[in-house]
């Protein structure tokens, strides 16, 4: 689509290898799309060929004019220290990317890089092209990021007592950044365990309620200031002058008016699954609209399994695309999944299973396997939103990664939180804390703890969570609405961009 005899602009746009940012950076390069756009979509190849391999994206996106999708041809750096891999690959792809901006035809007249890829914005910066940053983050988890310099600086970090997290080696073929964190079993062995209720006053608009054990596992929660994870994911975030982030002002405006503080540019434009959703439909093209821009095989078995349950009586367990449970923790939840009563819906990736030697089970064990047959039905992918839509699901167990959380709110159920790393001990608190959208079971992993959250969840306080999810939902659905706050948002992020090229 050309704006009168000026053509198009070409915006190229680059996600993180994870599920999540491949996901929610696909529906924004939709968006785009739809408004006259001309997009490149840059993958990892190794993502990419998974992406291709589980999904029909080349197929669906090439209805779209002036659409294309490339790749950086890169290997996965195979550096034990996590974010010693992470520097090695964007040392890998930068001047494979900075060639293919400069040779690019047409010219690139917008770069829209991954929040945690800064490499990215470098590029931009050095070539003279205008760019911003996207991220796949809550805004909460940014600005916490953000805010890690003025934490230490006040001296509130390092932890005491913590210990050296155990690494694994890491199994997900997908995650080049990441180690297996055997996380939650580490801290049910942690002597010094109170100094993770200690409260972290640095973090402007969070004074009265972020804890040590809130603050970004992985990254900073050390024990050790010169721990090289500290910084790292401050450092990529604080590139651009201004931020697209997937949030609504309606979930996240007190802490949105800190990072404005900040930023002068700010476009909010979430929940963008529901964003894109909402557009299609209003323009009478909703059947274009596919969840799935899956890296595993979507098992759909589930949703008939679904369709025979009562309604509201299913909790749905996954902790997203690269959590790494011990068969101790597993252990764990099912038992408190059993004897809560309570049927569930379990996504298990087997290769996120590991034994005590860090070791990869590389199946699902089998008692579970025999026992889900009662109790509920287990699968290695599943189709997530519409999971989450279904009348039967009544909860959500999850990692809090901000996708799921954002597709849990607008679907209105209700969640437990068992946060991995990174962003999502951030967010399980906000879940809990401050939107009140369910429980925060943080570092615990306890089969009393499971089964006694299950049924606060699903029956004992079960009416409070239902209004309050329901609320969020219908905020929620607001803000992508005509008028409504991210839509606004997108349409002067598409505004900006079209001014930029006159
Ligand atoms: C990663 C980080 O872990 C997360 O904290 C960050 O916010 C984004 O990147 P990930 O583990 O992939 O995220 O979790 P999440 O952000 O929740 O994204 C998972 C995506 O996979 C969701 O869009 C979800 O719908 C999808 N999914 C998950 C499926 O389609 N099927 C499944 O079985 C599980």
């Amino acid at each position: 689509m050309e704006q009168g005899s000026i053509p198009s602009p070409h915006i190229l746009i680059f996600p993180a290898q994870g599920q999540g940012h491949v996901n929610a950076t696909l529906k924004l390069a939709e968006l785009l799309s739809l408004a006259g756009f001309k997009i490149t979509f840059i993958n990892f190849q190794y993502v990419h060929e998974r992406l291709v391999r589980n999904t029909d994206v080349e197929a669906r996106f090439s209805k779209y004019h002036g659409f294309q999708f490339k790749t950086i041809p890169v290997c996965r750096p195979d550096d034990p220290q996590r974010t010693e891999r992470w520097r090695k690959l964007s040392v890998k792809s930068k001047p494979i990317f900075k060639r293919m901006v400069i040779e690019s035809k047409p010219t690139v007249n917008y770069i829209i890089g991954d929040g945690v890829l800064g490499f990215v914005h470098d590029v931009a910066v050095e070539i003279g092209i205008p760019a911003i940053q996207m991220h796949c983050l809550s805004a909460c988890s940014f600005w916490t990021f953000f805010s890690i310099p003025d934490v230490v600086a006040a001296h509130q970090l390092p932890i005491k007592g913590i210990p050296t997290i155990i690494c694994h080696p890491f199994l997900n073929d997908l995650f080049i950044p990441f180690n297996c964190i055997t996380y939650g079993s580490n801290l049910l062995k942690l002597k010094g365990k109170e100094d993770m209720d200690r409260l972290i006053t640095k973090v402007p608009g969070m004074e009265t309620f972020l804890r040590c054990r809130d603050l970004p596992a992985g990254f900073c929660q050390v024990s050790d200031i010169s721990d090289p994870n500290l910084f790292f994911i401050t450092n990529e975030i604080r590139k651009s002058q201004a931020l697209i982030i997937n949030t609504f002002e309606e979930l996240e405006g007190p802490i949105l008016s800190q990072i404005r503080t900040r930023y002068s540019k700010i476009y909010t434009i979430g929940p963008l699954h529901e964003h894109l959703k909402t557009k299609l439909r209003s323009i009478g093209k909703q059947e274009l609209y596919s969840s799935s821009n899956s890296l595993w095989k979507v098992d759909g078995t589930c949703i008939t399994w679904l369709d025979n349950q009562p309604s509201q009586s299913v909790l749905y367990v996954s902790f997203g695309s690269s959590t790494i449970v011990t068969r101790d923790q597993l252990m764990e939840f099912w038992y408190g999944l059993v004897n809560s009563k309570k049927k569930f819906l379990w996504v298990i990736r087997p290769e996120s299973v590991i034994n005590q030697d860090g070791d990869n089970l590389g199946e699902i064990p089998e008692e579970l396997q025999e026992g889900g047959k009662e109790r509920g039905y287990v699968v290695k992918w599943a189709p997530q939103e519409e999971v989450l839509a279904h009348k039967a699901i009544g909860g959500f167990l999850t990692h809090s990664g901000w996708n799921s959380t954002l597709e849990s709110i607008a679907a209105g159920v209700p969640m437990i939180c068992w946060p991995y790393f990174g962003d999502q001990q951030v967010n399980s608190r906000y879940v809990s804390e401050i939107w009140k959208l369910g429980l925060d079971m943080k570092d615990v992993c306890d089969r009393r703890v499971v089964e006694k959250m299950v049924n606060d969840l699903m029956v004992d306080r079960r009416e409070e969570y239902v209004k309050s999810t329901a609320r969020m939902q219908e905020l929620a659905r607001k803000s992508v609405s005509e008028d409504g706050s991210s839509s606004c948002c997108l349409n002067r992020l598409i505004e900006d961009i079209r001014l930029m090229n006159k």
